[in-house]
């Protein structure tokens, strides 16, 4: 359960808003998250609810005219938030490695795959041990060792024939593989939480199957901490030890994740459940939620799943609905369990 995993990074009270000439969009709005150390933490909720930017905020990559503010982005007891930009910049990659949304528009066209990888590595330094090493370029061994280890992480993270591999551009690989190649630099810097912002979705399913091995993998073996983005409730609860529900900014569940999945308390949650389909088991119809996410620009107070919800009644606009601790290391954030108190 949450509350018996040392903290790794913590996220309390985080808000990020977006002030555009037709109204705030309020991406984030007061998210509380603790990625515990080795855990892999699934956030989790469909397009547009606010997981993309709730993990740029950690690395202080939201983009203008987005503004960040919270009571801390802890990670390893220093809040990120007050970093200097040149120590921040220590923190991304080194400390924590984000693979981001879209494999292709991340990869650099006119780089081999291995200079990409080397390049990385080269920027945090990791080559020696010792800092950045400069003057750049590199003298002839430590040219090999680089080498060596972009092959090292190439194979890892299960490239083929990686001399060869290592040499290619990105428009040659598969999806797949090009997803692969971004966990390869992601890694390259051995960070110790990894952000995968839906590392699978643009994949078919026996590729994303292979792709969670991997991470699963590197979580056992390299005891990395990652925060799994998904809209796949499914994919998290295969993978994830808690799971952290978000609906318009806002975490609306969270908890061990045969809690969370087994018995759901948001409306939200048990929505998200009845969309997913059953290999084994009985066959059930899928119920997808009715509705859409809302625009989360000027959100009134009170709950913005409301015009979804078969539960809704008036009490629930208004005014902001708590999270409520339904049991030790399970909170949810509905009126249906405020009102019970
Ligand atoms: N650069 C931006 N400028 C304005 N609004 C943005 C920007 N990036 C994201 N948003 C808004 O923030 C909200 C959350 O987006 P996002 O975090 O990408 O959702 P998710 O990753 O859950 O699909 C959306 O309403 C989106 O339109
Ligand atoms: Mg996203």
């Amino acid at each position: 359960m949450e509350a018996q995993i040392e903290a790794l990074l913590e996220l309390r009270n985080l808000t990020t808003v977006f002030p555009l000439k037709r109204g705030v969009v309020q991406a984030v709005t007061g998210v509380d998250l603790t990625l515990g150390r080795g855990e892999i933490l699934g956030l989790v909720g469909e397009s547009g609810c606010g997981k993309s930017v709730t993990m740029l905020s950690i690395l202080r990559l939201v983009p203008y005219p987005g503004q960040t503010v919270a009571h801390g982005v802890v990670f390893e007891g220093r809040d990120l938030l007050k970093l200097p930009p040149g120590e921040m910049r220590k923190v991304r990659g080194r400390d924590i490695a984000m693979i981001f949304q879209d494999p292709m528009s991340t990869l650099n066209p006119v780089f081999s795959i291995g200079e990409q990888i080397g390049e990385s590595m080269r920027i945090h330094g990791l080559l020696d041990g010792v800092g950045l090493r400069l003057p750049w370029p590199f003298d002839r061994s430590s040219r090999r060792a680089e080498r060596e280890r972009v092959l090292q992480m190439l194979a890892e993270v299960g490239i083929p024939a990686p001399a060869e591999a290592s040499r290619r551009y990105p428009h040659e690989y598969s999806g797949g593989m090009q997803q692969r190649a971004l966990i390869a630099i992601a890694l390259s810097c051995e960070p110790k939480v990894l952000l995968a912002d839906e590392p699978t979705t643009a994949l078919d399913v026996t590729v994303q199957a292979q792709i969670m091995d991997l991470l699963n993998r590197i979580n056992r073996e390299r005891g990395t901490s990652i925060i799994l983005v998904t809209h796949d409730l499914g994919l998290a609860a295969e993978f994830c030890q808690n799971i952290a529900v978000m609906y318009a900014g806002r975490i609306v569940e969270k908890g061990a994740t045969d809690k969370v999945t087994e018995d759901p308390r948001h409306p939200y949650t048990h929505g998200l459940l009845a969309c997913i389909p059953r290999i084994r088991g009985e066959r059930k119809k899928l119920d997808p939620i009715p509705g859409a996410v809302p625009d989360l620009i000027n959100l009134p107070p009170g709950c913005a799943f409301h015009p979804r919800c078969s539960f809704a009644r008036q009490e629930c606009l208004g005014h902001d609905i708590p999270l409520v601790e339904v049991e030790p290391g399970r909170v949810v954030r509905c009126i249906l369990y405020t009102e019970t108190r």
